[in-house]
């Protein structure tokens, strides 16, 4: 099949010919229709973040379930049209058993090995191992993956949908709705317009926050940012984006959600929360990167900063909720797909990621 293999960081990915085995017991074979480009995966191809390699990335994605291992629960059948989580669990470990399943574990077998749960390889070619992203590893014609990392999709869910929902909008929607508490009414910031940043504005919007400001250098992303919801938008290009928001909220903001990960956007985040605020961190940066905090500020303000995975969510939980809110028109997710490219194309999709793409854009294999 055939699948965009990654081997050094700050070089192309190439779309090459890989051997996939058959899935192993509690594994399933998954179709891929559609899959995600996050940002996620760039920080992987930059070096940002290191990863076992050769690798094939992609961990946002949905398909047509063809085949089933053995050992397979009843959840999932031949046919069944899934969504792929990047966070498998165990549900026996103290994180699973204690509602945080996003802390499972299993997330650091993955990470450190390049496997799936048994830290094994269904990837390869010829006798070179290939390595898993986060257990799901998408941009590829088909993948083999833990029946714990799928959830089905229910009927009039398109693909496109469904795998956005598997990353970008459970991401940003769940830091909202997860995170945030007695937001109704209240000021809501959100730092970043990319595919999460959006999904937390139609999160804000859901929970009645008001006003709800979106901050992009991007003018065609904030005019999406208000399609979804932003009531005010600021384009951090004009400068001083700290004074701008408070402008608008002079006493600050009880929540900000930064969903873009760079020192200085984490810093602006703490800069316009009112006493008392939570800034909820959601986007990544360079593994060693670090940000300055006013001390006093934190202490004499009573602020907050909390990270936030995979939307702080339980995914078996809240995926299928995603998909109710969207089927009752609640979640405008159709109006969250931007261009759609052939698998072949990833490295040119990601590049465009890079300079301006509006809307989460697609890879159709
Ligand atoms: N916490 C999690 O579980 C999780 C999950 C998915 C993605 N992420 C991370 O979230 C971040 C966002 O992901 P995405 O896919 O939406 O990315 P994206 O590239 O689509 O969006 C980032 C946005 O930030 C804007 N931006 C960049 N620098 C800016 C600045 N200085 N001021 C204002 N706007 C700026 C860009 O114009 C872009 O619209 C990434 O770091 C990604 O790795 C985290
Ligand atoms: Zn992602
Ligand atoms: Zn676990």
């Amino acid at each position: 099949m055939r699948a965009a293999v990654f081997r050094e960081a700050g070089k192309r990915m190439v779309v090459e010919d890989v051997e996939l085995n058959a899935p192993g017991a509690g594994e399933v074979l998954v179709r891929i229709e559609a899959a995600g480009v996050c940002h996620s995966d760039y920080h992987y191809m930059t070096g940002d973040i290191s990863c076992p390699m050769p690798i094939v990335l992609g961990h946002e994605g949905s398909g047509i379930v063809e085949a089933v291992g053995a050992d397979s629960s009843d959840r999932i059948r031949v046919g069944d049209r899934v969504a792929l989580l990047w966070r498998p669990r165990c549900g026996n470990c103290l994180a699973c058993v204690t509602g945080n399943p996003v802390l499972c574990q299993f997330g650091r077998v993955l990470a450190t090995t390049g496997g799936l749960l048994d830290g094994t390889s269904r990837l390869h070619k010829g006798d070179e191992r290939i390595h898993h992203f986060l257990g799901v590893s998408c941009f590829a014609e088909r993948v083999v993956v833990s029946e714990t990392s799928v959830v089905p999709v229910p009927d009039g869910v398109p693909p496109e949908v469904a795998a956005v929902a598997g990353c970008a909008v459970i991401t940003g929607v769940g830091a909202v709705l997860n995170v945030v508490t007695g937001g109704s009414g209240q000021p809501l910031v959100v730092l970043g317009s990319g595919g999460v940043g959006l999904s937390s504005i139609m999160g804000a919007r859901l929970i009645g926050a008001n006003p709800i400001i979106a901050v992009d250098l991007d003018p065609a992303k904030l005019e999406l940012a208000r399609h979804f919801g932003a009531t005010h938008s600021v384009d951090a290009r004009e400068g001083d984006a700290v004074k701008r928001v408070l402008d608008i909220i002079p006493t600050g903001a009880p929540w900000v959600v930064d969903a873009i990960g760079a020192p200085t956007t984490l810093a602006e985040g703490l800069a316009v929360l009112a006493p008392g605020g939570t800034l909820i961190a959601v986007g990544l940066a360079r593994g060693d990167a670090t940000v300055p905090v006013p001390i006093n500020d934190l202490v004499q303000k009573q602020k907050r900063i909390v990270g936030s995975l995979y939307g702080s969510s339980n995914p078996l939980v809240d995926l299928p909720r995603i998909f109710g809110l969207y089927l009752a028109g609640r979640l405008p997710l159709d109006d969250l797909i931007g261009e759609h490219f052939p698998l072949a194309s990833v490295n040119e999709a990601y590049e465009q990621l890079m300079t301006g793409s509006v809307g989460r854009m697609i890879l159709v294999p």
